[in-house]
């Protein structure tokens, strides 16, 4: 079998992946090599990931990696699948930075950091930022400490729920927390089927985990500081409303993504009402 014959199969992108990982090439190079003849033991790797492909089982888990900010990071079934919408989280949140914090040296906390990657994206951006992360997931966390090692950076990981314990002041906390309504119809079933249940929901409304990280807040901010969320389409203004408890004189900006979906909102404060 060549590699031509696997490829004239109409073959998803996900199964050119599958192809690609077992012969150690890229796509393109799939092509450039189309006349290489497959060994026995290559195309029985090749179907067994195909097997688990049909079965449902979305890539990333099977080949145990994901693509986040231009790296590549470890993942596994314990973590939720770095999604493109926080690449833009990141990127919004690191732009406010550099305009509102200059050059200082900040304290940043994430929360809910689940295979490690706003951490560690933020951390490749600026090694300067002294970075803390939560999980209440154990075996996420674990994940994010061997993505650690892999890009060698040092940002400390801590099992709490979200920031219990934590006596630090930060100037920054980020976090994508599970934000989907718990009797969503929306979820596809790959999701569903496969992503850790406690990555997902945020109760009935999807809003639990704002609400419990906004409540006492106040408690690990800094005077000057920035909050930034991923959210849930059609969250925006309730989440707005919270804030508006928790942080009255705080800055509120609601943004939307590239399908005119809410899905990030920043909080900016230069004073804390004590
Ligand atoms: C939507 S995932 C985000 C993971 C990662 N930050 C990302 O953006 O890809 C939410 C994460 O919050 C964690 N989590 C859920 N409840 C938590 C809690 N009470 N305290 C801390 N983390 C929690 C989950 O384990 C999961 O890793």
């Amino acid at each position: 079998m060549k590699i031509k014959d696997i490829l004239s199969k109409d073959i998803t992108s996900e199964q050119k992946l599958a192809l690609g990982q077992v012969l150690n090439l890229s796509i393109p190079e799939l092509i450039l090599n189309k006349e290489q003849e497959l060994t026995d033991k290559n195309y029985k790797k090749y179907k067994k990931i195909d097997k688990k492909l049909k079965k449902g089982l979305p890539i990333q888990y099977i080949l145990k990696k994901s693509y986040f900010y231009d790296a590549e990071y470890y993942v596994n079934k314990n973590v939720l699948i770095p999604r493109p919408e926080t690449e833009i989280l990141v990127e919004k949140t690191h732009n406010l930075i550099k305009k509102e914090f200059k050059n200082q040296k900040l304290n940043i906390l994430d929360i809910g950091t689940g295979s490690g990657v706003i951490a560690i994206a933020l951390y490749n951006l600026n090694n300067n930022y002294n970075i803390t992360a939560t999980d209440i997931s154990k075996t996420a966390l674990k994940v994010a400490k061997k993505n650690q090692k892999i890009h060698n950076t040092s940002i400390k990981f801590i099992n709490t729920d979200l920031y219990k314990g934590i006596n630090d002041k930060f100037d920054i906390i980020i976090s994508n927390p599970p934000y989907i309504k718990d009797n969503s119809n929306k979820v596809e079933k790959k999701v569903k089927e496969n992503e850790p249940l406690l990555a997902l929901y945020g109760g009935k409304e999807g809003l639990d985990y704002y609400e419990k990280i906004l409540k006492n807040i106040k408690t690990i901010l800094n005077k000057k500081h920035l909050i930034a969320f991923e959210i849930g389409e059609n969250q925006g203004e309730k989440i707005r409303k919270i804030v508006n408890n928790y942080l009255p004189n705080d800055k509120v900006l609601v943004e939307k993504d590239y399908n005119g979906f809410d899905r990030y909102v920043f909080i900016k404060g230069s004073k804390l009402d004590e």
